[in-house]
């Protein structure tokens, strides 16, 4: 059988998802319990980073140790990627080395490009275009915290760039409604909207947050973007997040933010002590979820 690839949210049937957001919390709780669970070992991991990461490579990393496997960095720096070497040439020889390889890169048709020549499962850890692991840590999130997200409203505030995107398609695999503000300058790609019915461009972040279950945010400047940071702020003045733009939302809405976060930018310098936010329980379900994923992919779900 052809390896099954994690590129997008769309390459999974919203069964599938809805399995591994529950299969994440069982597998939180396992951790919490001090539940051994090790289906994988003798499984290798191969990660290549060409952009830096804090949380993503050590879920990865401390997954599958706790799953029984291992798992192996890998930077352009430190690897022939850097030197050229084709990602076709490359995705063959890790086949026969590894049994799974996560790939984060700027250009998405480097992941892209792996996944079709890979004979082993491909996982985008982020791209330019996606970010579907942090979707699955977020829709977990919003799971132990509140139930099903589905028929929920859910508020996208920023840069109209790969969370957006990825919760552009989230919002069709799991079924809630979700609004967009972004400046018109930062809208997201035209394909990536018109394919998601339940998503829309609104005007203001007030109308987007109005009666909504969830408000997201992400940085103004990505990775690979620093140069324009300046031009940014500028661009995104009046789109911070704040306790007061939540409180338009549902007196019992979440807050969430995939990190690292740029205080005084996208979020105010008080919104992570509002009790409305939840981004460290986010940043820890990386760990979980990305397990559930891991063991999915692997063929080791009990
Ligand atoms: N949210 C996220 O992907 O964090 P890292 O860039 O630290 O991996």
């Amino acid at each position: 059988m052809d390896a099954r690839h994690f590129v997008t949210l769309n390459d999974f049937t919203p069964a599938e998802l809805a399995r591994l957001v529950a299969r994440g919390g069982e597998l939180k709780r396992l951790h919490a319990e001090g539940q051994p669970w090790r289906p994988l070992v003798g499984k290798t991991l191969a990660m290549v980073f060409q952009l830096s990461s804090t949380r993503t490579r050590v879920a990865f990393e401390a997954g599958m140790h706790q799953l029984g496997g291992h798992a192996i960095f890998l930077n352009p720096a430190d690897s022939q990627l850097g030197r050229g070497e084709p990602v076709a040439d490359t995705a063959r020889v890790l086949a026969g080395m590894v049994d799974a390889v996560m790939i984060r890169a700027l250009q998405h048709d480097v992941v892209t490009g792996f996944a079709a020549v890979s004979s082993i499962p491909v996982i985008n850890g982020m791209t330019a275009r996606f970010h579907p692991c942090q979707l699955l840590a977020d829709m977990q999130t919003f799971a132990e915290l509140r139930g099903p997200i589905q028929g929920r409203v859910v508020a996208f505030i920023g840069d109209g760039y790969n969370m957006c995107h990825s919760y552009i398609n989230a919002a069709r695999q799991f079924g809630f409604r979700l609004r967009i503000a972004t400046p018109p300058t930062h809208r997201p790609d035209a394909d990536v909207l018109a394919a998601a019915d339940c998503a829309r461009l609104v005007e203001t972040p007030a109308e987007a947050v109005e009666n909504a279950d969830l408000v997201v945010t992400d940085v103004w400047s990505s990775l690979g973007q620093d140069d324009e940071a300046q031009a940014r702020k500028r661009a995104f003045a009046g789109y911070q997040v704040t306790p007061t733009l939540l409180d338009g939302a549902k007196p019992e809405a979440l807050f969430m933010h995939c990190l690292p976060a740029h205080r005084g930018e996208e979020v105010s310098a008080d919104l992570f002590d509002d009790p409305r936010s939840v981004v460290f329980t986010e940043a820890g379900n990386r760990l979980h979820s990305q397990k559930a994923l891991l063991e999915f992919l692997l063929g080791a779900e009990p």
